[in-house]
């Protein structure tokens, strides 16, 4: 199999097939068969058209390999979108449009609703590609059916300069190897240790104080969304590789004063470049993956995201050499440490001399915890400015259980049922992976049948399964899983804590509990959950103990990030959300989140 570094060789190889194969294949059976003499106005479009009779039929091969392959199975074949245009071209410029203007994953739930269906084929440019909502399905793919997915060459392709040899973009051994390594940093011991917690909550909390004296009257807005990406990172930084980014400490975006960066707000700093780069690149990875099999021509001059990866790198090559540096001093001084004191990255200079791979799985743990816990907390504050109450419900638990300061234990924190019931709620409602993509692996299989969410007739008289093809790239949405009605009941898109805590609405989901995989599900499932339930956790404890006051401000953000005014007229959460949710790899707020924080 091709490397996935060498797209633009896959490419090529690829053109070759579609065109001069068949043009070679044409002037050869020209040659010693037909022996036309085509003139030069009869040749070009001669070689077209057989260059299009080819491609028809090589379709009309697959589709029939395809049929035999169902029957085989005893499967039906997932429904087909419909374009209007040849290659469903319309369906593709819809969908890229609608990144720009439309509620976030709207438009898929557009094509489902249309089919009466929850699993659909798109036919982009004439290669299938599933979208499934489906509950049944998600979960085969990542957990009953695992063994007949992986993470699959085309995004491999995508991602391989940002992530390289990563976990999130590695399969079987590597992806293994990885996995082993990194489990034992989440045992409950490492993760119940507050310090660092404490540390850099005691930091954010100072910078929001401070925003909160320096109001004219009220207190000032600041982006939460930029300042919890600070925090997450700091704290991930000095747990996985004892030394602190110091985010915290570079200057901060200024309300009327912002750029909107790749995210949310951009800010001009060594500390601005990195966070920019970072984001950029995961843009760049969610650009090329709408535009499809192709996108590789769009890049042939160069690979876009070449420059933001190496500004992350040279932030990180320093400190694993020293990690390296470091092992090769303790080993010459015959100095061995025991695993308990080490930290993630001496951990993993343990393991491999290659300071690549050391990289590549460091930047994947930065991003797998600065970017998730930021969207669950900025959304929880987004939802503590437009409920106060759920704020007031919130903060009376946290004073009753864990008192006005001192010590947090972990007992504490798991005590805390309605702060797990918030974090819960807003996972379902803005899960920070909203989408996620898996191939199938060469040869198909079929999909259960579907969840309940459409009484479509067709369904129900045709029992067969659903046939996945081999080789096929099928992106999954956890996000609207999470919505549906059908599993969630008719006030799915509500913001209703409570359905985690009333033992008959909780029922629905302890009898099914994949219909919330925020954290993924099965042998890939998320190795930082208890550890970011327990940073969110901490962090509200310490925020509620001291703030009560928490106001969306929406003259402060940027322009061109508030909800555009014909979201209103729509149906579902759109027509009333106060922010632009928006999805690059994991969730954002446009913008940022203006908000201000103060104590009554
Ligand atoms: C609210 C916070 C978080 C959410 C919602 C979340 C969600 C997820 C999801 C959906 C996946 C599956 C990705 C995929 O298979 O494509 C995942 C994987 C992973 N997460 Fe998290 N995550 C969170 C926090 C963290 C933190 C704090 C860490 C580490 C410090 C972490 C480490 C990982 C790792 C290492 C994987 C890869 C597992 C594998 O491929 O085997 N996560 N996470
Ligand atoms: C941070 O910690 C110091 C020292 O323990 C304490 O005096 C201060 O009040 C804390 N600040 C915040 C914002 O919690
Ligand atoms: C990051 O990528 C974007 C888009 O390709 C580009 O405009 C920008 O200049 C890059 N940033 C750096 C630091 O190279
Ligand atoms: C929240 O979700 C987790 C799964 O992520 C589940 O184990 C837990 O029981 C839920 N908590 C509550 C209060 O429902």
């Amino acid at each position: 199999m091709m490397h996935p570094s060498n797209y633009r060789l896959r490419l090529s190889l690829d053109i070759l097939k579609i065109l001069i194969l068949p043009s070679t294949i044409f002037n050869l059976l020209n040659r010693y068969l037909f022996k036309l003499h085509l003139g030069l106005l009869l040749t070009l479009p001669t070689y077209i058209l057989f260059v299009i009779c080819w491609s028809i039929s090589k379709s009309f091969i697959t589709s029939s390999i395809r049929r035999n392959e169902r029957e085989r199975l005893g499967a039906k074949e997932i429904p087909c979108v419909r374009g209007a245009w040849p290659g469903n071209i319309d369906v593709l410029l819809k969908m890229l449009k609608a990144v720009k203007t439309s509620y976030i994953l709207d438009v898929y739930l557009q094509l489902f609703e249309e089919y009466g269906c929850t699993t659909l084929n798109t036919r982009i440019l004439w290669t299938d590609t599933i979208i499934t909502m489906d509950q049944e399905h998600t979960k085969f793919v990542l957990s009953t059916g695992f063994e007949h997915f992986w993470r699959g060459t085309r995004q491999k392709e995508r991602m391989e300069r940002f992530f390289g040899q990563g976990i999130f973009n590695r399969d079987d051994e590597m992806w293994r190897m990885h996995r082993g390594n990194t489990r034992p940093f989440f045992a409950r011991e490492r993760i119940s240790d507050f310090d660092i917690f404490e540390r850099y909550t005691n930091r954010t909390l100072s910078i929001i104080s401070s925003f909160q004296s320096s109001g004219n009257g009220g207190s000032q807005a600041l982006d939460v969304q930029d300042l919890y990406s600070r925090f997450a990172l700091d704290a991930a930084s000095e747990f996985l590789f004892g030394k602190n980014l110091d985010t915290l400490s570079a200057s901060l975006p200024i309300a009327g004063k912002t750029r909107m960066g790749p995210k949310g707000s951009a800010t001009e700093d060594p500390w601005g470049s990195f966070t920019s780069a970072f984001e950029m690149a995961q843009q760049v990875i969610a650009a090329r993956s709408r535009m499809g099999y192709f996108w590789p021509m769009f890049e042939l001059l160069g690979d876009k995201n070449a420059a933001n990866t190496s500004v992350v790198h040279r932030w990180l090559d320093p400190l694993v050499k020293s990690a390296l540096d470091e092992k090769e001093k303790m080993a010459s001084a015959g100095v061995c440490s025991p695993v308990a004191e080490k930290n993630f990255l001496q951990h993993l200079a343990e393991s491999t001399d290659d300071p690549i791979i050391i990289r590549d799985q460091l930047l994947s743990l930065l991003l797998a915890s600065r970017d998730t816990t930021a969207c669950l907390l900025t959304y929880v504050t987004y939802f503590m400015a437009i409920y106060p109450d759920v704020a007031k419900r919130l903060r009376a638990e946290v004073l009753e259980r864990c008192g006005p300061s001192g010590d947090i234990t972990y007992e504490q924190l798991r005590s805390l049922r309605y702060m797990r019931a918030v974090l819960n709620e807003t996972l379902r409602l803005f899960p920070p992976v909203p989408l996620n993509v898996r191939e199938s692996r060469p040869g198909g299989c079929t999909l259960p049948p579907s969840d309940p969410s459409f009484g479509c007739q067709e369904q129900h008289d045709d029992l067969r399964p659903l046939h996945m093809p081999g080789s096929t790239v099928i992106t999954y949405l956890p996000l609207l899983t999470q919505r549906n009605p059908a599993l969630w009941g008719k006030d799915a898109d509500a913001f209703d804590p409570d359905r985690w805590l009333e033992g008959e609405r909780l029922s629905r989901f302890v009898n099914n509990p994949t219909m919330f995989t925020p954290f993924s599900a099965g042998p890939r499932i998320c190795l930082g959950q208890n550890y970011a339930y327990n940073e969110a956790s901490f962090f509200l404890v310490r925020l509620l103990q001291q703030f009560d006051t928490f106001t969306l401000a929406p003259e402060a953000q940027p322009e061109g990030s508030l909800p555009p005014l014909e979201w209103q007229g729509r149906k579902g959460r759109q027509a009333e959300e106060k922010i632009w949710p928006a999805a690059a790899l994991t969730l954002f707020v446009k913008g940022g989140l203006w908000a201000s924080i103060s104590k009554s």
